[in-house]
């Protein structure tokens, strides 16, 4: 890469996250280059190319780790594939931006941020909503003291439906949706440790899982170092819509952050007033998922750390884990030190 060159980036995991990604890579950030894509499933990558005219698809992930003309990969593949490749990226010379959770337990997430160090590339994970204004609004007042001391956050994510629960793997809601709750519980308590953590969840959604170890509804209470309570809850089917927020009251004021609302139009009836409801992450988080790859390639340009790195991972990753032991054992988790799965 030179100041004349676009940066080049390759994808791995042409799916429904990773298409947005190469779009973003393709289409959305001057000075930047979708290089190549590597998909397993046979076609996926090609299809994904040939839309976005990117020549380069490999179906072996080895290939694309190996290219020589790649600056950094982003990587979109399913959770459980996520910490191998962010160590064989990273031992590759790439840098690596990582869908979350970056890994999925303690052991694999020290090796991932490990091999980024040794290696001297930035590696960032993707909690896209550190980068949604409102949310990015309320961590830099916070900072600052806008509120104080930070007392009671909550942060809760419904998803509209539960489309294929065969689909998904146990533990799902923890490690996969409720880890943005985590992160962004720290994230607006800077500099707070969790020290606590209990957690309930069940199959209210679909009951007829449940023995097949899905669960579907969970709510997880926090207690942080700096005496702050905090409680992340998750629901895979809200009927309404996509349903991300926030809230933090501290000693000297309230933030709220998200907005399930699609537009800003308000229609008044005879039946009442209605909004039309966001029902899909892509329209909720569009412009957060591209500033992410924007920080990211700048980190890639400039050698500055990400906004979200492997330790941001980790760290909700150790609350993850101990909300899961809470649910096995019924009762509270000290952290610092959970069993990993
Ligand atoms: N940040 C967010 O808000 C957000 C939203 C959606 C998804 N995600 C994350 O993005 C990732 C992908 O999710 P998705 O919804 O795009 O899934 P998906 O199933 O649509 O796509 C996954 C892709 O990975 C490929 N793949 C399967 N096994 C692979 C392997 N072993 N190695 C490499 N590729 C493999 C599949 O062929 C598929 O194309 C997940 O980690 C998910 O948690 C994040």
């Amino acid at each position: 890469m030179t100041a004349q060159q676009p940066l080049a980036v390759g994808l791995i995991g042409a799916g429904r996250m990773g298409s947005f990604h190469a779009e973003t890579l393709a289409h959305r950030l001057p000075g930047v280059r979708l290089a190549a894509i590597a998909d397993p499933a046979p076609g996926a990558a090609q299809r994904l190319g040939d839309r976005l005219g990117c020549a380069t698809t490999y179906t072996d992930i080895g290939e694309l780790l190996t290219a020589p003309h790649l600056d950094g990969v982003v990587i979109a593949t399913p959770a459980r594939t996520h910490a191998g490749l962010v160590e064989a990226a990273a031992k590759a010379g790439k840098a690596v931006y990582c869908e979350k959770p970056m890994a999925v337990t303690l052991a694999e997430a020290d090796r991932a941020i490990a091999a980024a160090a040794d290696a001297g590339v930035p590696l960032q994970v993707g909690f896209n909503r550190r980068y949604d204004p409102g949310f990015r609004a309320a961590h830099e007042k916070i900072a600052a003291g806008a509120i104080s001391t930070p007392q009671l956050l909550r942060s809760l994510t419904r998803d509209p439906e539960l489309a294929d629960p065969a689909r998904i793997p146990p533990w799902t809601i923890f490690l996969e949706t409720l880890i943005h709750d985590f992160d962004v519980l720290g994230h607006l308590n800077p500099g707070a440790e969790p020290v606590e953590v209990s957690a309930m969840a069940d199959a209210l959604v679909r009951p007829d899982f449940k023995d097949r170890g899905l669960l579907d509804t969970a709510v997880v209470t926090i207690r942080f170092d700096n005496g702050a309570l905090a409680t992340a809850e998750a629901s895979f089917q809200a009927v309404y819509g996509y349903d991300v927020r926030a809230e933090v009251l501290g000693s000297t004021g309230m933030l709220t952050m998200g907005d399930i609302r699609r537009t800003h139009l308000t229609a008044y009836g005879p039946d009442g007033v209605t909004a039309e409801c966001v029902t899909y992450d892509q329209h909720l988080f569009h412009d957060a998922y591209v500033a992410e790859l924007a920080d990211f390639t700048d980190s890639v340009r400039t050698g500055r750390t990400p906004s979200a790195t492997g330790e941001d991972a980790r760290a909700a990753l150790s609350i993850a884990l101990a909300a899961i032991e809470s649910v096995t054992s019924g009762g509270p988790v000290r952290v610092g030190k959970p069993r990993d799965l």
